[in-house]
């Protein structure tokens, strides 16, 4: 997809198909220039409802108002409208807001990039798209004059952030017979050769050097043996380090407390934190953020067999802990303590967060759109609520508490892996992984479970079936509001 960006006036523009944004209901606005053809289509302009004037070749999109979560929601509807015809190019405005910030234009790109997703791979006939140019032009909704410089940067931002999701969407989606751990690592050392990153795979034999026996356990059914991945941005001078870790489950079959059928299917979206975390590193290397950002991935596969880890087995963490496993299918964490304990050993950060599939409680509790956010600092959590909130998605804090805690107590080994209420289960799930972060990153390190939206089954907002992407513009965001001018 091309972008270009005019000082043209909208109708100087040449192009197969324009888009309108029908704003909070307002047909009187000099945009809408159909406004009794869309009467006679019962066309109301509810935030994403379309309208297509074919013989008009003008496409109508209604957003509640010019929040940039609407905006950016309103043009992934459009695009797919446009996309099922045999337009080529396509022209729109700019609804730059209430007040003139290029974030509405960031948000435009975006929903048009993530609209305009979809996962092909396994399909004979693909969906003939012709759509290629999309020229946005510089005439504003609310008379805005814009800042053409501006403008030009915020759509590289955009264009880079958007397309770093459809590559983690690009991973999860894919099957677990194409993507198996080893294929994970090949696929983030592949992107980090062409975005000049550091990439450091650690096969089953460091893996043992470096005692990380729990992530072991959770693999050893498998035919396809676990890998850890350390991916690394080091610009010079680096303002601040952040450390990512991500739950790579190629497949979670459930292992031997294996899942019932219905609650199989969809389980190769278990890779979806790691996948989340290659795709953030892929962004801000090509983003040139100055801070030192690690990527570690967990990349196992949980799957049955006479070699199976076992419920009554005790398992030793890296950090020498003992862990008492009561259900095989709680595996996230498992993976996730080693590789915790691995990337804080190897980088001493200011910030650590873990991105995970990692409780079916945090779709209960939150439901399908929201990330739970755990930890131990307000500050930390707050700092990746606003974040979501301005990159479009959606998070919310679950909060720790000690009654909780207890509940991961075992009679044999220092904790369980489950808890012994049934309640509570994303939050008892972060109390878990809080055991394998040390003193001196207890108040920098949150966890983020994206259970909810990391795999979508009923197309919403800008994400179509299948993965969304979850984390990647949020933690982009994150990480780009540390920088300082
Ligand atoms: N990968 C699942 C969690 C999950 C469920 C992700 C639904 C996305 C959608 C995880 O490994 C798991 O199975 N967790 C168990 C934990 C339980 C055994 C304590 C769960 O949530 O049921
Ligand atoms: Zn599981
Ligand atoms: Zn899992």
């Amino acid at each position: 997809m091309n972008f270009e960006l005019t000082i043209n006036a909208i109708q100087d523009t040449a192009s197969d198909l324009e888009v309108i944004i029908v704003v909070d209901g307002n047909f009187e606005h000099r945009f809408v220039q159909d406004k009794e053809l869309l009467e006679k289509a019962k066309f109301k302009a509810t935030q994403d409802e379309t309208c297509l004037l074919l013989e008009k070749d003008r496409l109508y999109v209604g957003s509640e108002d010019l929040a940039s979560n609407n905006i950016r929601t309103a043009v992934a509807a459009a695009i797919r409208v446009a996309q099922s015809k045999a337009y080529k190019s396509l022209k729109i405005a700019s609804y730059a807001g209430e007040v003139n910030r290029t974030e509405n234009l960031q948000a435009m790109v975006e929903g048009l990039v993530l609209g305009s997703y979809s996962f092909e791979r396994y399909k004979n006939t693909k969906s003939e798209t012709t759509l290629e140019d999309i020229t946005i032009s510089m005439e504003d909704y609310s008379g805005w004059t814009q800042d053409i410089q501006k403008c030009a940067e915020a759509l590289n931002v955009a264009q880079i952030i958007a397309e770093a999701t459809n590559f983690t969407r690009d991973i999860v989606n894919t099957t677990p017979d194409d993507c198996y751990p080893e294929i994970m690592a090949d696929i983030a050392k592949k992107m980090a050769k062409k975005n000049n990153l550091v990439c450091k795979i650690l096969k089953p034999k460091e893996l043992r050097e470096q005692k990380m026996e729990t992530l072991l356990a959770v693999g050893r059914a498998s035919r396809h043996k676990p890998r850890v991945i350390h991916l690394i941005h080091k610009p010079e001078n680096p303002q601040c380090v952040v450390t990512l870790v991500g739950k790579g489950l190629t497949y979670d079959s459930g292992g031997l407390s294996l899942k019932p059928s219905e609650f199989m299917a969809t389980m190769k979206s278990d890779k979806s934190g790691g996948s989340a975390v290659i795709g953030i590193m892929k962004a801000v290397s090509e983003l040139n953020l100055p801070i030192e950002v690690h990527g570690f991935i967990g990349a196992v596969e949980n799957m049955i067999g006479g070699d199976a880890y076992k419920p009554d087995d005790v398992l030793y963490a890296k950090n020498g802990k003992t862990i008492e496993i009561r259900n095989t299918d709680a595996e996230g964490r498992l993976v996730l303590a080693d590789t915790l304990c691995y990337a804080q050993q190897e980088v001493k950060s200011d910030y650590i967060f873990d991105f995970a599939t990692l409780t079916g409680a945090s779709v209960v509790g939150v439901g399908h759109y929201t990330s739970s956010v755990m930890g131990n600092s307000d500050a930390v959590k707050d700092l990746i609520i606003r974040s979501a909130k301005e990159a479009g998605e959606f998070a919310t804090k679950l909060d720790f508490n000690r009654y909780l805690k207890k509940s991961l107590k075992s009679e044999i080994a220092d904790i369980c892996n489950i808890s012994n209420t049934r309640y509570g289960g994303a939050i008892t799930a972060g109390l878990f992984l809080e055991e394998f972060i040390d003193e001196d990153h207890k108040a920098k390190w949150a966890h983020i479970d994206i259970a909810g939206p990391a795999f979508v089954e009923h197309s919403w907002g800008e994400n179509p079936h299948g993965a969304s992407g979850a984390g990647v513009r949020l933690m982009t965001k994150l990480i780009s509001s540390l920088v300082k001018n």
